[in-house]
């Protein structure tokens, strides 16, 4: 979603008059918002009669039966995100558009706070909780993510479709919105995605059945350039391989799609290879619809429409623009424009009256799932929850859990964790370290309440806090530079908060530089050298910073990464660095050195290296570079070993079919599908064992290194499994591997092979080989 200049909806300067009587409007709305909006109410016997407001009947019987009453004109408002009201049917108008990123957000207008419900429950931004690399925790964020929300549709506060998650690859370290995202892998954006979607939804087994919120996985596809020296989203073309899509970039949607049951997917901005994703028939109704199977609408951008004509020029006309939308599969329109061209596009012969049809049977299929034809959602399922559920103390007990799973501890020199009893004084200091605004990242609500890490810290010792600069920007003061490092040179330890906001990475502003903004690396430095104890260094930002110099230095003890840890972080980042908690997060992005973003474009797309012109490649599984942190790097205050307790043989071979090419003359790969693959699959069982003194988490992590054909990535991440230890305890993590799903990769035309020969399991140090023949 564009919330940012040069958005075409909100770079509109606001005359004074006008924000003042919108301010007026929004105070009446406030004080009407105790009822939900809904259509087919009981209480009207004329409205209760009609047969698409008969629970009794199907779904879609029931949309066919509203589609019939409508004309043209009523049709096309049913195609965008403000829906009109259409009071001779007793239907109000609905906003579609609200966003539930990390808890209720006010970013979508089809949600607010008020008096009733001034706050919800803020989670850190995605990127911290996939570090957790916990799924059950991603759908247990979905769960109460949606009971909040159903709360506050039950007060007319909120809407039933959310615009969540973003589920873009972190493909390229700069970008603004991989704060958004769970990452750089592709299995771990994927088992995310299934798990918040199912925990928002919390749909049944009837593929139309009921749906607690809809989600929406967004957005698709190759979308991860906002804004880098003045190439824009609006306008960007990513040239994409057909290996690189199916092997980076559509992951992520099809595990949503098919196995998270999605309700929405939302198409972007940007073009892939020339065409706009919203007017690309063979993404939308062919991959989406047709091999996926999305059983649910399909919306663009706001308002990418919009953009695709008058900013791509991609259409000669706004009719144009509109029937070749919808013709392609797109069901909604976040903007207007679809309900300003399509009746003359109709007109004109661009499109047919049965192409708007099938679009807004799918809109009111997902509205009728969702119960608004039902009549009053406080008689329904879901009914009895309201302001009562929001924030609660569990509630925002999960908040706090999650940033606790997945703060990475990236460096420990022994100094963590600190014992509160031997410290008398703390010097806490940096820009970040009384940040509160800063914790909750983009796509954000107000939050039931915040402890910052100068409250979580002072809660254990006595503090001195000194922000060493004025904000993140970090332009350098002299003043508060000398004040900071008198505090660390009289205190018993320091802990240094540094890292980025919204000012430097965002939607709309990606960034050009790896290094921590203006001064802060000389803030760090000589704060360190003045130092009378330890010094520990938190960094809080969405994307990766080469902080190498902090790595390498004597003076800094630990590193904590904190990503932006939601409303609960400064008691999360003090229940780690006092070790209540045993940190266990695990990079979910790969850290580079600074040069990578002098040498790369972030408008190069290639995953995959190529050593005839130096290009080094992205992320864990094809960067051939050095790294200042990997992916999956995090350390713990105890020690784990491991030892494998199941394996498959080390030489396994596949029964191909008779007449099979690869009988009779040598393969590289075989086909990942067909009867050959039959029960090729097999256990991988690893001992864990807690040897440390104190109880922790640990994620066992799970790669492949498969044969080097068909540029296969050097290793890609098979499953992770956490586990919970007590000292002196040992778990088993259990892995299923099928062979041709798991141990396969993407060919250079997209398609899905078994590469012939050793493959390489791995989880640490530990190794082991399997040889894969015919
Ligand atoms: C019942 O609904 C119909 C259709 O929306 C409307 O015309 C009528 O005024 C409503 N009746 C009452 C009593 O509200
Ligand atoms: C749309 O309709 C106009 C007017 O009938 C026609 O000139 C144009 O070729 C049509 N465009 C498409 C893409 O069908
Ligand atoms: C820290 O931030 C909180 C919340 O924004 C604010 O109320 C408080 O005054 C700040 N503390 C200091 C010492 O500046
Ligand atoms: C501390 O001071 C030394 C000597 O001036 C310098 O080389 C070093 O970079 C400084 N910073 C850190 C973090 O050690
Ligand atoms: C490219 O270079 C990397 C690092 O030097 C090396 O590991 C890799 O095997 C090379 N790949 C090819 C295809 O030559
Ligand atoms: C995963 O998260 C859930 C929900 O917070 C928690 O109960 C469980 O202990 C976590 N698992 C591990 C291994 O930390």
């Amino acid at each position: 979603m564009a919330m940012a200049a040069p958005h075409p909806f909100q770079a509109v300067l606001m005359p004074l008059a006008l924000s003042l009587s919108l301010a007026l409007l929004c105070s009446s709305n406030v004080a009407r918002a105790q009822t939900p909006v809904f259509a087919c109410d009981a209480a009207n016997s004329t409205v209760a009669g009609y047969a698409f407001c008969d629970r009794a009947k199907s779904a879609s019987a029931r949309a066919a039966d509203l589609v019939s009453r409508l004309t043209l004109a009523d049709k096309v408002g049913f195609l965008v995100n403000k829906q009109p009201a259409l009071a001779r049917l007793g239907i109000p108008a609905y906003e579609w558009w609200s966003e539930a990123l990390h808890g209720v957000s006010y970013v979508g207008p089809g949600t607010r706070f008020s008096p009733l419900v001034p706050g919800a429950t803020s989670f850190p931004q995605p990127i911290l909780t996939a570090a957790s690399f916990n799924a059950s925790l991603f759908r247990a964020i979905g769960e109460v993510v949606s009971n909040e929300a159903r709360a506050m549709h039950n007060v007319g506060l909120a809407g039933l479709t959310f615009w969540s998650p973003n589920i873009n690859i972190f493909r390229d370290p700069r970008w603004g919105r991989g704060q958004e995202t769970p990452g750089e892998d592709p299995l771990l954006a994927s088992r995310y995605a299934v798990g918040y979607v199912s925990g928002l939804q919390d749909a049944g087994a009837d593929a139309d059945g009921p749906l607690k919120v809809a989600a929406c996985c967004k957005h698709y596809t190759a979308y991860d350039v906002d804004n880098w020296k003045g190439v824009e989203r609006y306008t960007f073309d990513a040239k994409v391989s057909q290996q690189d899509l199916d092997d980076t970039f559509q992951p992520p949607f099809k595990s949503c799609v098919i196995d998270g049951k999605v309700a929405s997917v939302m198409c972007s901005y940007n073009k892939v290879n020339g065409k706009p994703t919203c007017a690309d028939k063979d993404l939308l109704s062919g991959v989406i619809r047709g091999d996926w199977k999305l059983n649910g609408y399909i919306v663009s951008d706001c308002d990418s429409v919009d953009v695709l004509y008058s900013q791509q020029h991609y259409t000669k006309t706004p009719e144009e623009a509109a029937a070749i939308t919808i013709k392609s599969g797109l069901d909604l329109n976040c903007g207007d424009f679809l309900a300003k061209h399509t009746v003359a596009a109709v007109q004109a012969g661009n499109l047919s009256e049965s192409d708007v049809d099938r679009a807004i049977t799918n809109n009111f299929i997902m509205l009728m799932r969702l119960g608004f034809f039902d009549g009053d959602p406080r008689k329904l399922a879901y009914g009895s929850l309201g302001p009562k559920d929001v924030c609660t103390s569990s509630n925002q007990e999960l908040a706090r859990e999650t940033a606790r799973q997945g703060i990475v501890l990236l460096k420990n020199d022994g100094a963590l964790p600190l014992s509160a009893k031997s410290i008398k004084s703390m010097a806490v200091i940096g820009p970040n370290a009384n940040a509160s605004f800063t914790m909750i990242g983009n796509y954000e609500g107000t939050p039931c309440k915040y402890t910052t890490p100068l409250h979580g810290l002072g809660n254990n010792v006595a503090t001195v806090y000194q922000p060493g600069c004025s904000n993140v920007g970090c332009s350098g003061n002299s003043l508060q530079l000398s004040a900071a490092t008198a505090a660390a040179a009289s205190a018993d330890v320091t802990v240094l908060v540094v890292g980025a906001d919204q000012s430097i990475e965002r939607e709309a502003l990606d960034r050009t530089s790896l290094l921590l903004p203006g001064q802060q690396p000389d803030l760090i430095s000589a704060v360190a050298n003045a130092s009378k104890g330890h010094v520990i260094l938190v960094v809080m930002s969405g994307g990766p910073f080469d902080i190498s110099f902090a790595k390498a230095s004597d003076k800094i003890s630990a590193i904590l990464w904190v990503g932006y840890p939601g409303e609960a972080g400064g008691a999360a980042i003090a229940d780690i660095i006092f070790g209540k908690y045993n940190p266990s997060g695990r990079l979910p992005v790969t850290w580079y050195p600074a040069s990578f973003a002098d040498k790369v474009p972030m408008t190069d797309m290639r995953m995959r290296p190529d050593n005839s012109t130096g290009y080094p490649g992205r992320t864990y599984r094809f960067y051939t570079g050095e790294t200042v942190f990997a992916f999956g790097d995090g350390l713990s205050y105890t020690t784990m070993s491991h030892n494998l307790v199941a394996a498959p043989p080390s030489e396994v071979s596949m029964q191909l079919a008779e007449g099979h090419a690869c009988h009779t003359k040598e393969c590289a790969s075989v086909e990942a599908a067909g009867d050959h693959c039959e029960g090729m699959a097999f256990e991988v069982r690893l001992r864990v064992h807690n040897t440390g003194e104190m109880a922790g988490a640990h994620t066992v992590l799970l790669f492949s290194s498969p044969p080097a054909v068909h540029n296969a990535p050097a290793k890609h991440l098979l499953g992770f499994e956490k586990l919970n230890l007590e000292p002196g305890q040992a778990g088993v993590a259990a892995f299923k591997v099928d062979v041709c799903k798991d141990l396969s990769v993407v060919d250079e035309l997209g398609n899905r092979k078994v590469a012939l020969g050793g493959h390489t399991l791995h989880v640490g140090d530990l190794k082991h080989t399997l040889n894969l023949g015919v």
